[in-house]
């Protein structure tokens, strides 16, 4: 593997995605023209995403894998090297990420979960199923959770939550909706933070 000692910032983002993307776009907009990171890379497994549109509205070069190839980790790893991917966000992407991933990519790779965990979170809590579960549970309050990604579904440590109130009459697409909504906000925000403490020298390709 090379070594990057010499290339100076910005991070390279790749963004993992297999929806709308509305996140994606939320974090390709916050780096369009920022000194610290720069999205390099879109990564989806569903060819319908729409996250492949607002890569390409925005000059994202979009790479649609199928799960074998996500899974292959010569593949993998030489795109990621090609494309000298530094940190990985995940933002609604649905596969488990393999374990040499989380091993190249040690505190590298992070995941925003539309809920506070440690609550509502694991295997088949996504899209609307946690906050379905969050409204049969009668929380008084949900909200984003950032965290780093390991080898299990929504246990890496949490980096950053935020709160929303939540009205007993909220529905859990209004739920859904309050979350998002702060996600767009929280989530970039985390990457920078996170992008701006980036040693060059830990960083392995
Ligand atoms: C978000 O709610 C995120 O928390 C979860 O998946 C959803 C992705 O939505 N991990 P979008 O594709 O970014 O609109």
């Amino acid at each position: 593997m090379s070594s990057e000692a010499s290339r100076p910032f910005p991070a390279r983002i790749a963004i993992f995605a297999s929806g709308g993307g509305s996140n994606a776009a939320s974090i390709m907009d916050h780096f369009a023209d920022n000194p610290h990171a720069e999205v390099v890379l879109i990564v989806t497994n569903k060819a319908t995403a729409g996250v492949i549109l607002k890569g390409h509205q925005r000059s994202v070069p979009v790479l649609v894998l199928r799960k074998g190839q996500i899974q292959n980790r010569a593949f993998m790893l030489g795109q990621l090297e090609h494309f000298q991917v530094d940190l990985i966000a995940l933002a609604g992407f649905l596969l488990l990420i393999p374990s040499f991933l989380v091993q190249a990519y040690p505190q590298r790779i992070v995941n925003i979960h539309p809920a506070l965990l440690p609550k509502f979170g694991g295997k088949g809590m996504y899209g609307m199923h946690v906050h379905e579960a969050v409204k049969a549970a009668g929380e008084t309050e949900s909200g984003p959770t950032v965290h780093y990604v390991n080898e299990q579904y929504d246990e890496g440590a949490i980096i950053a939550q935020e709160r929303v109130v939540l009205d007993p009459e909220d529905t859990a697409e209004e739920i859904a909706a309050k979350v998002l909504a702060v996600e767009h906000r929280l989530y970039p925000r985390v990457i920078e933070s996170l992008v701006s403490g980036l040693k060059r020298s830990n960083v392995k390709h």
